[in-house]
């Protein structure tokens, strides 16, 4: 993450490397900044766009080198599109492509252009996008012996006359931007490394970083409260469970009659598959499996930086599911916290047993809403591909919050539906529920069985066993493993939840 950012006025003494120009397709003349390094640089950028071939393409770039007292000595230009076919999408990719390119460049620091952002009707919106995207874009992660060449950008400097406008935008995707690399630190480390002893150490350390209260809970615990399905899952393992629970603000509701959120994220810090051992393929990628939780606590550091006015209760139930001689295995049945019993017919569909637990846990705060992030189910990526997570829920008004939510950060989110027939196809035959029914609708099935731990409280499950991870490298702004998604989505559900807090609160 770049540290260091700051404000300047748009003032230049040709001591600047890079300046970054945004450009809309179709502009007619350059305006305001732009218009001013045009005249420093003797119509050399106005000349350039004239004669060159560039067009300001969604995420094109082009650099410009120029040699006069007082112009900075390159300027990059980025194209944002079409003003009219604008998306926070677009405007990430075009920051994450603009910053990629300063980057291979071997630029160290650079000036950034906004007030082609900034007046936009959605100004505000755009321009955490595009920054957003400009900071994830310079995100690594390694474990190479040789130090890798250090490159990157380490200051950014934000050109505007007036500081206040961006002020912010710019806090926000900050925040938003370093919690999405702290998630994708997270799900990129090793099982081996991050166990989840070492996933509740995390969070202690996080909590005691961001003013949050955090409690931990070992095995014994978890026997007391009668969490089956997190220990059955667990057992195969020589690495011991660990239960995480994080408060934020907490009594806010009480004191000030903010909305309660309960956020429950799955914590599976390696996924074998156990018994029902996954095929090779892919299976490293499995060290993700936690990406729930981690998004989970990302989030709720995010929450505390920004000051959300919104009470949170963050769970996340972390086990290694392996397969051994203690293992649980197929034909188990399981009795969870809230006494129901699930018979086990995979066990690689673990992470809906140990959320059933912690969904039920949850009830105990009371919560005026419940969102589940979880890697769920492979499926969800062949119903909607890996750019799109999937929702499910009891309350379509929550679902249509996070679905906002998602357009907004450009995580969009896409609903599925939750009928009655999906409930009755995990219905057990010699126990309440079986945790598989066959791989038709399977991510809904897996949804429904968490939907029958929830109560009558407002809840939305996000599947993001697609979005989580990418093999892609097309997109400017991340890189191949771990994306981060979730963070922006939550931290945006829980501004517009934070809206609502009257309607949210009231009796039920
Ligand atoms: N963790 C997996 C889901 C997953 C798959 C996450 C691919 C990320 C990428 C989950 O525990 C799982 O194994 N699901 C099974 C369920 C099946 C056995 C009912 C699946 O999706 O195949
Ligand atoms: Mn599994
Ligand atoms: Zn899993």
């Amino acid at each position: 993450m770049i540290k260091n950012i700051v404000n300047a006025p748009v003032e230049f003494s040709g001591k600047e490397d890079v300046v970054v120009l945004p450009l809309f397709q179709g502009h007619r003349e350059l305006k305001g900044p732009g218009k001013k390094i045009d005249v420093l640089c003797r119509s050399g950028v106005s000349a350039y766009i004239r004669k060159s071939r560039f067009t300001p393409k969604t995420a094109e770039t082009a650099l410009v080198g120029f040699d006069f007292p007082k112009a900075p000595h390159h300027v990059l230009l980025v194209g944002l599109g079409e003003r009219r076919s604008l998306s926070p999408e677009r405007m990430a990719a075009a920051g994450g492509s603009a910053s990629k390119t300063v980057k291979s460049r071997g630029f160290s620091s650079c000036h950034l252009v906004i007030d082609p952002l900034l007046d936009l009707d959605d100004g505000e919106d755009a321009l955490r996008a595009f920054l957003k995207g400009f900071l994830l874009a310079q995100y690594t992660f390694s474990l190479k012996s040789t130090r890798d060449d250090r490159r990157g950008v380490k200051r950014l400097v934000i050109l505007s006359d007036d500081p206040r406008k961006p002020a912010g935008a710019l806090k926000t995707s900050r925040v938003v931007a370093e919690y999405t690399c702290y998630v994708r630190d997270l799900v990129n480390r090793p099982a081996a490394d991050l166990t989840p002893r070492r996933m509740a150490e995390e969070a202690k350390d996080l909590a005691g970083d961001h003013g949050l209260e955090c409690r931990l809970m070992g095995r014994r615990e978890m026997e007391k409260l009668g969490m089956g399905a997190v220990l059955s899952v667990a057992r195969g393992s020589v690495n011991d469970p660990r239960f995480i629970e994080l408060h934020y603000n907490k009594g806010a509701k009480a004191r000030e009659r903010c909305p309660k959120v309960c956020l429950v994220g799955k914590g599976v810090t390696f996924d074998s598959g156990g018994i029902s051992i996954k095929p090779w393929q892919n299976m490293n990628e499995m060290k993700g499996d936690m990406a729930g939780g981690a998004v989970v606590m990302g989030a709720m550091a995010a929450a505390s930086r920004l000051r959300l006015p919104v009470e949170i209760v963050g769970l996340i139930p972390c086990v290694e599911n392996m397969p051994d001689g203690t293992a649980f295995r197929p034909g188990d049945v399981v009795v969870t916290h809230s006494g129901k019993t699930i018979e086990v017919i995979s066990t690689d569909a673990e992470g809906r047993l140990i959320l059933a637990d912690a969904l039920s846990y949850s009830l105990r705060f009371k919560p005026d809403v419940l969102l589940d992030v979880a890697t769920l189910t492979g499926s969800v990526s062949i119903a909607l591909g890996t750019r799109i997570a999937g929702a499910v829920g009891n309350n379509q008004h929550l679902i249509d919050l996070l679905i906002a939510a998602g357009r907004a950060a450009a995580e969009p989110v896409w609903q599925l539906p939750l009928d009655e027939s999906f409930t009755e196809m995990i219905k057990g035959d010699i126990s309440d529920y079986k945790n598989f029914a066959g791989r038709d609708g399977s991510t809904i099935t897996a949804a429904a069985l968490l939907g029958e731990f929830v109560g009558n409280t407002p809840w939305v499950h996000v599947d993001i066993a697609g979005t989580s991870w990418t093999q892609d490298t097309k997109i400017p702004y991340q890189i191949k493993g771990a994306t981060g998604y979730g963070v922006d989505l939550t931290v945006r559900f829980l501004g517009l939840v934070a809206r609502e807090a009257a309607e949210l609160t009231g009796p039920r």
